[in-house]
Order: C-alpha cells, then sequence, then structure tokens
C-alpha cells in the first residue's frame, strides 16, 4: 500500500480511518465480548464468511481493527493483525508459517523469551531451529536446509543493539523461498520498515513505543492480506492471543504521539551514548548508527535514527555492575522499555535470563552489559544521575574477568 500522507500525519490521519456515527472526535471503544445477529440466517451467513461484520471479539473488533488499519497504514503492509502480547506476535507469525519437520533460522541474540520459544517451545513441535550470527552470510546461507521456511531476527538487537543489514539477509531468504520475519519494535515504523526492504512479515511488541505509556501489553503483525488472513484465521482464532479492545484504544491514542515522543527519546539517547563513550568508567557503549561497529554504514538508508535503547558494558564485575545499578535515582530498574520513565535492567540476569551461559556467550550478552531505555526526561537530568552512579566504580580493565558467570 503507497502511503498517503507522511508518516507523522499518518499517526493521525491514516489510510482506511473510520469514522463513527455521532461524529466523536476520539473513536469510542467497542468494550463487548460478543456482537448481535438480526436473525439466525444473518449470524449463518457471518460465520461462512457470506455477510461482513463482527461475530466475537477474538475473531475480529472495531476497536482493535481500527489499529490494525493505523499500524498497515504505517508500516506500509496490506493488513495488520493485533495480538495480545508482543509475544503474541512473535508466536502467531511463526506458528502460521511453520509445521513439524520444518526448519527456522534464527538469530542468536534476541529478545530472551523469543530465544525460549524458538529454542524449547517450537522443538517440542518438531520445529528445529538453528542460531546463527546474523553478521555472518556465509554462516546464515551454510545454516540453509531443503526445510528451511523462516529466517526470524530483531534489529536493533535486544539486548545489545546490534545492527544487521536487513536489506541483505532478506535476499539471501528470498533466494531460497524462504520467508523472512523481522522483530521492528526498537526502531518503530517511523525509523524503520524493513518491508520495504523485502521482509515478509514485521512483528512489534507494541507493549513499548508503539503505546509509549507503560500501561498496555500487547503485539501487532504486520504483512500481506494473505499472511494476515492465515494468521487471524488459524493461530489467533484457535490459540486465542487477541488483543483486547482497551488495549487497542490506548494503543491508537499513544499511536498519535509517537513521532514527537520518538524525537525526543533518539536525541536524549544520542546525546547519552555521546557522553557514556567518553567516561572512563565505561568499557564499551552500544547505541545504532554511533560508530562504524554500531552499523553507522546503515544510518540514514535502513534505518532514519538510532532510536531510544542505549546498552553499556561497565568496566566492572557483575557486583559492581550491581551497586552502580542500585545507586541511580531516575533511571528506574524495570524490563520493558520505550515509556516516558526511564528504565533500567540487567539482561544476563533479567530479560535474557532464559539463555544457556553457553548461548548468552555466544549472543555476546556478557554480566556486565546494562540496557537503558532513555525516557522523556531531560537528558542533562539523566546525564546527571548516570554520573553520579558510575562516580563510585574503580574504572578497572575487565580484561581478564569472566564476565560469563552470572546465571
Ligand atoms: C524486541 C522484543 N520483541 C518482543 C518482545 C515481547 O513483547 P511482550 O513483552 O509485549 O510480549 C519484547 C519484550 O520485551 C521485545 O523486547
Amino acid at each position: 500500500m503507497k502511503p498517503l500522507y507522511q508518516r507523522d500525519t499518518a499517526l493521525i490521519h491514516y489510510q482506511g480511518k473510520q469514522g463513527n456515527e455521532h461524529g466523536a472526535l476520539v473513536a469510542p471503544i467497542y468494550q463487548t465480548s460478543t456482537f448481535t445477529f438480526e436473525n439466525l440466517e444473518q449470524g449463518s451467513k457471518r460465520f461462512a464468511g457470506e455477510d461482513e461484520g463482527y461475530i466475537y471479539t477474538r475473531l475480529g473488533n472495531p476497536t482493535v481493527r481500527e489499529l490494525e488499519r493505523q499500524m498497515a497504514s504505517l508500516e506500509g503492509s496490506e493488513d495488520a493483525a493485533a495480538t495480545a502480547t508482543g509475544m503474541g506476535a512473535v508466536s502467531a507469525s511463526l506458528l502460521a508459517n511453520l509445521k513439524a519437520g520444518e526448519h527456522v533460522i534464527a538469530s542468536s541474540a534476541v529478545y530472551g523469551c523469543t530465544f525460549s520459544l524458538l529454542n524449547e517451545q517450537l522443538p517440542r513441535y518438531g520445529i528445529d531451529v538453528t542460531f546463527v550470527d546474523m553478521s555472518d552470510f556465509k554462516e546464515i546461507k551454510q545454516a540453509v536446509k531443503a526445510n528451511t521456511k523462516v529466517i526470524f531476527l530483531e534489529s536493533p538487537v535486544n539486548p545489545h543493539l546490534q545492527v544487521f543489514d536487513l536489506e541483505k539477509i532478506i535476499n539471501i531468504a528470498r533466494e531460497h523461498h524462504i520467508i523472512s520475519i523481522v522483530d521492528n519494535t526498537f526502531l518503530t515504523p517511523l525509523l524503520q520498515r524493513p518491508l520495504e526492504l523485502g521482509a515478509d512479515i514485521v512483528i512489534h511488541s507494541a507493549t513499548k513505543y508503539l503505546n509509549g505509556h507503560g500501561d498496555v501489553v500487547a503485539g501487532i503483525v504486520c504483512a500481506s492480506q494473505e499472511q494476515i488472513d492465515n494468521i487471524k484465521g488459524t493461530i489467533i482464532k484457535d490459540f486465542g492471543a487477541s488483543m483486547a479492545p482497551f488495549d487497542a484504544w490506548l494503543i491508537s491514542r499513544g499511536l498519535k504521539t509517537l513521532s514527537v515522543r520518538m524525537e525526543r527519546h533518539c536525541q536524549s539517547a544520542l546525546t547519552i551514548a555521546q557522553w557514556l563513550s567518553e567516561h572512563p568508567a565505561i568499557a564499551k557503549v552500544y547505541y545504532p548508527g554511533l560508530n562504524e561497529e554500531c552499523g553507522k554504514a546503515l544510518l540514514g538508508n535502513q534505518m532514519s535514527a538510532g532510536g531510544g535503547l542505549v546498552a553499556i558494558e561497565l568496566h566492572a564485575d557483575f557486583e559492581q555492575t550491581q551497586a552502580f545499578v542500585n545507586k541511580l535515582k531516575l533511571f528506574t530498574i524495570a524490563v520493558s522499555l520505550g515509556d516516558a520513565e526511564s528504565l533500567i535492567q540487567h539482561p544476563a540476569s533479567m530479560t535474557h535470563a532464559t539463555y544457556s551461559l553457553e548461548a548468552r556467550h555466544k549472543a555476546g550478552i556478557a554480566d556486565n552489559l546494562i540496557r537503558l531505555s532513555i525516557g522523556l526526561e531531560a537528558a542533562q537530568d539523566l546525564i546527571n544521575d548516570l554520573d553520579h552512579g558510575l562516580n563510585g566504580l574503580n574504572n578497572q580493565s575487565v580484561a581478564g574477568l569472566d564476565l560469563y558467570q552470572q546465571a
């Protein structure tokens, strides 16, 4: 679908936006579990797909549908399917495209529960998964088997924000008739649109920037009409991870301010990443586009800005890393991201505790790695808070330390 307006405008005046009978500026919430039929004939026709209209909220709801239209318009997809959580979107996109005996190639570094879904759940249903370093195109090609059906990745990666060349990876998938699924949670459709690069499916944890206010868990899948019809008509219908109307309404409300929020998140995150790069207590800073190692070459084409997350490795062992985090006042210790509040978390013991030590090593998630979600507070106040936390550290080199101990 070619966008009608620039994306800032499309957040508010998206293609397919529906009016309502009373002309309310803000659409009402259809807080209902079921929909009534005028007679039995109409009900039967609706079930047979011969009559347009809603049946039951697990199968579809006008408030949820509005958000789906809004997201399809933003990602540039034919349609979208809303899910109860981001993991609902990850699992629906995978399960709808896989069956026993088939194979997935996945990035070795992904969100912790995506990793356990791929590493523990899918094999229980006879689906084989190979984890690869997505920056190594040779390794990806070598992992392709006759039964490979899906390539799954995030870029930037949760937690250390590594950026991959999406177009190159998607092209490898296309050459082998493999479906590519990209988790676009960290950059949102305002900063990166993988479907325009040829990806088949984009998923989001709408819990994060799309909603932006830390009060909803939700997910969304954006793809072709055929994919969305299949995902809704099989996995969402029968496994049941559909979105609640009130959650959809809150996310639609959040989306209206996405562009102003992202602008602030990005500006502050870049300022903080640059400041951290100069600090003697910091061993490494990860911020998409910050330097060559952080995917600078892809800035301006694949992604228009680096987003609101910064990851750091401290010159510190696990105990000193804990002391730093505990000293902060403005950064709240919590998982999740993309909210007004700045959040801080320790991937090795929190979001990525689902990884074995070996898998964590392969994915590069060390004990001294910290992920910061830069909120909407003044950047200087956040820098002052970090400075205070870092001051207590003795800045000793981590060379020679085993940074993969914390289970
Ligand atoms: C990149 C990414 N994808 C998916 C998810 C899962 O989303 P949810 O927590 O909404 O289920 C998360 C959660 O943190 C995430 O960071």
